[in-house]
């Protein structure tokens, strides 16, 4: 399986996030729904960026993280907070780069190519609706310009979280 060759390069990954962000507005643009709008921003980012082998949502449900809508191989359900990649991200709402998942103590593995990954939580003011997660079967795929790029897309789909 391939993994690379998606519609953008990403040679100069600014400009096209900044291209990503406007189809993301426009693809979003007047709907509220949230499942379909988060299947249709994880597939967008599944279909645009290389060398990505996972996309998409984990959900705040009852006090843990349940998996949303994705692209990719199933993943596990249910993260509690704190746990992994994803439950650190949600618990300390912060955005988190792991350039190499065998480091990262208590990753969780779902695929077992994922070799780096970013997750994102998603903030309605004070309020978590969960995490935006990315893998990739390359080490260090994730620099300060692709968090900067996915949080401004985080911040396009919860524009639109009632
Ligand atoms: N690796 C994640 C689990 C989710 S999968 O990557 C889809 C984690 O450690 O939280």
């Amino acid at each position: 399986m391939s993994f690379t060759g998606k519609r953008y390069e990403f040679r100069d990954k600014a400009a096209d996030y900044a291209q990503l962000a406007e189809e993301l507005a426009a693809l979003l643009a007047g709907e509220r729904d949230l499942i379909a709008n988060a299947a249709n921003t994880a597939a967008l980012i599944f279909d645009a960026l290389p060398n990505i082998n996972w996309t998409g949502f984990y959900l705040l449900k009852d006090g843990e993280l349940v998996v949303g809508p994705f692209q990719g191989k199933p993943a596990c359900v249910r993260i509690a907070l704190g746990k992994g990649v994803c439950g650190t991200a949600a618990a300390t709402r912060r955005t988190i780069v792991v350039p190499d998942v065998a480091e990262f103590p208590g990753h969780i593995a779902c695929d077992a190519a994922s070799r780096s990954e970013i997750v994102i939580p998603l903030l309605k003011g004070a309020h978590l609706l969960g995490v935006l997660d990315l893998d990739s079967p390359l080490l260090n795929r994730f620099d300060a310009a692709d968090q900067l790029g996915l949080e401004r897309l985080a911040e396009i789909f919860m524009s639109l979280v009632r």
